[in-house]
């Protein structure tokens, strides 16, 4: 049956009552009207629904919401501070890294990730890292220009 959890959601405690095979992607968006995360595939192959999770990139489609309590969940809604773009999403406006928008929020926090781990020293090796994160409208040289500018 449903069981009553609080996740930890951009700084903010949110309680909610879920399913225990809800995704935290659709706790996100169905139950916290945190549209921003976006579903693509649903299965763990395009990166649209990627949050950081204690600082580290995970795909929300596949974690399960009841496994995330206690720890501190970011999304898209939460990487600016106050009217200040994140640097991150900074970038990606400098650098024009995204055409029709729908991956981006998972782009942002897959680079945020790369930088903050480490993996955005060399264009091979940040582009490896953003590899999980599709777009269709191929805006991937601009996406990794924004992804070293941050990192430089
Ligand atoms: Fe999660 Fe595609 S929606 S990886």
């Amino acid at each position: 049956g449903a069981t009553d959890i609080t996740l930890r959601v951009n700084g903010q405690a949110r309680l909610l009552r879920v399913e225990p095979r809800v995704t935290l992607l659709d706790a996100l968006r169905e139950r916290l009207d945190l549209t921003g995360t976006k579903k693509g595939c649903d299965q763990g192959q395009c990166g649209a629904c990627t949050v950081l999770v204690e600082g580290q990139r995970i795909n929300s489609c596949l974690a399960l919401a009841v496994m995330q309590q206690g720890k501190e969940i970011t999304t898209i809604e939460g990487l600016a501070t106050g009217d200040e773009l994140h640097p991150m999403q900074a970038a990606f406006i400098k650098h024009d890294g995204f055409q029709c928008g729908y991956c981006t929020p998972g782009q942002i926090l897959s680079a945020v990730a790369c930088v903050s781990e480490g993996h955005a020293t060399t264009d091979d090796q940040a582009r490896e890292w953003m590899s999980g994160n599709l777009c269709r409208c191929g805006a991937y040289p601009n996406i990794l220009a924004a992804v070293r500018d941050v990192a430089a």
